[in-house]
């Protein structure tokens, strides 16, 4: 075989040399924009994903394993289970959450807690495992749930509380952990939006019976898509394992169990559950492993963007509320909120297509009430009680961005757009 490999270096350095030219996500005073977000990777990460591609290894190996294991550590968790996205990720946990295999596991017609304000795969996990959604509204600082309207939402049939820490921001975890222990709930943690965050000094993600992770491409870092689910329960990793492959053994830790058990089975396609094809790449498993211990730095950055927006723009308090974090949450800041409070002169769509206007990019807080968007009418669910706080949010409330690549400058920028706005605004 020829020693190709110069020929590999010479891509890298083709790759190094090209995003050296091309990649600066920094803020240019001369040209300012500010998206809601900013690409985490690089060079670095480009030729990690083209080492499996050179190879031809691409399908779901070592190197995911070693990904996982890596993520697992990170954290605190006992196992992770890598998947090609987060919204594969809650499908995954709830699916094996529901399934015959797992010890207590939830069954058709349960009744599960989610926040109103959610994603729309947090809650559409639920529904295909047959679960009935109960949307809880959420409290009007924090975003979170709000635990007094979850206690009066529980009767007889539920089962589990699946949580969001909603733009990073942590839950109250002891308040929600006495709240399941009372009634005998089951957490699942969408981890989705708040990776590197922290509640008493305990990454968010390791408080439930699973959680589980993004890595879109503008989430904290990124595998371009991609996800994971986590857990300390074996059993519950297994069968992860086997229904992000087809029901199939073969990536299972006890794979040689099933092959002693069905000796007249081919070992090599035993299949014991229902399951999905959910896997991830080498090629995204290897620029994971690159982007993870840039996660602190990345988040640090985001916590003073906030910090320096409060500063600027907390002398708004009259017409502007902000997302609150709690003296023992650490949010990870998935991008800044701003409600507008009920004497403000002007709408959300009037400062939001200003800011536009000026090249701040901006979008609704997650999806606003998800149990207000048309498709919920097609399925069994219970708005529970009162949801004031999340439909203000939906009406009221905007964000923009915090990420990586903003500086002090890009900060200021952004707020110099609100004065003149709020400075200028003339019904
Ligand atoms: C709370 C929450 N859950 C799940 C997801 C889905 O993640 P993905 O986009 O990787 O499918 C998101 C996406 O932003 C989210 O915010």
């Amino acid at each position: 075989m020829q020693n190709t490999e110069h020929l590999k270096q010479n891509i890298f350095a083709a790759v190094n040399e090209y995003c050296a030219a091309n990649h600066n996500f920094n803020f240019d005073p001369k040209n300012p924009v500010i998206r809601l977000h900013e690409p985490t990777f690089s060079a670095e990460e480009i030729n990690a994903f083209l080492e499996p591609m050179l190879t031809t290894h691409v399908t779901m190996g070592k190197e995911v394993r070693k990904f996982e294991e890596q993520y697992a550590k990170e954290f605190g968790h006992k196992y992770g289970v890598m998947n090609n996205s987060g919204s594969s990720a809650n499908l995954l946990a709830v699916a094996a959450i529901a399934n015959p295999a797992t010890e207590n596991n939830l069954k058709a017609g349960d009744e599960v807690i989610v926040p109103s304000l959610s994603w729309s795969t947090t809650v559409w996990p639920l529904i295909q495992s047959n679960l009935i959604p109960v949307l809880v509204d959420c409290d009007p600082k924090t975003f979170n749930l709000d635990l007094n309207k979850v206690e009066a939402a529980i009767t007889p049939k539920t089962r589990a509380i699946m949580l969001v820490h909603v733009y990073g921001n942590p839950c109250d975890m002891d308040a929600m952990m006495t709240l399941a222990k009372k009634y005998n709930l089951q957490i699942i943690e969408d981890t989705c939006e708040s990776m590197g965050a922290y509640y008493k000094g305990r990454a968010v993600g390791t408080f439930g019976r699973v959680a589980t992770f993004s890595f879109y491409f503008s989430h904290h870092i990124t595998t371009l898509e991609g996800g994971i689910t986590v857990t300390d329960d074996f059993k519950l990793a297994e069968t992860m394992r086997i229904m992000r492959a087809h029901g199939w053994t073969r990536e299972a830790d006890e794979h040689q169990k099933y092959v002693a058990q069905y000796p007249d089975i081919d070992p090599r396609f035993i299949f014991v559950n229902l399951g999905y094809n959910l896997r991830p790449t080498e090629c995204q498993a290897r620029m994971g492993q690159i982007q993870l211990p840039k996660l602190a730095g990345f988040v640090n950055r985001r916590r003073q963007n906030i910090e320096r927006y409060l500063q600027n723009l907390s002398k708004y308090s009259d017409i502007f509320d902000f997302q609150h974090e709690t003296a023992e949450a650490r949010s990870s800041w998935f991008g800044f909120s701003v409600i507008l409070k009920q004497n403000c002169p002007f709408k959300v769509k009037e400062i939001s297509d200003y800011l536009k206007s000026k090249n701040v990019e901006n979008r609704p807080i997650i999806a606003g009430n998800i149990g207000y968007h048309p498709v919920m009418k097609m399925y069994e669910h219970r708005m529970a009680g009162d949801q004031s706080a999340s439909n203000n949010i939906m009406k009221n409330g905007f964000a923009f961005g915090c990420h990586q690549s903003m500086n002090d400058a890009a900060v200021d920028y952004v707020c110099v757009q609100v004065d003149d706005f709020v400075k200028n605004y003339k019904k």
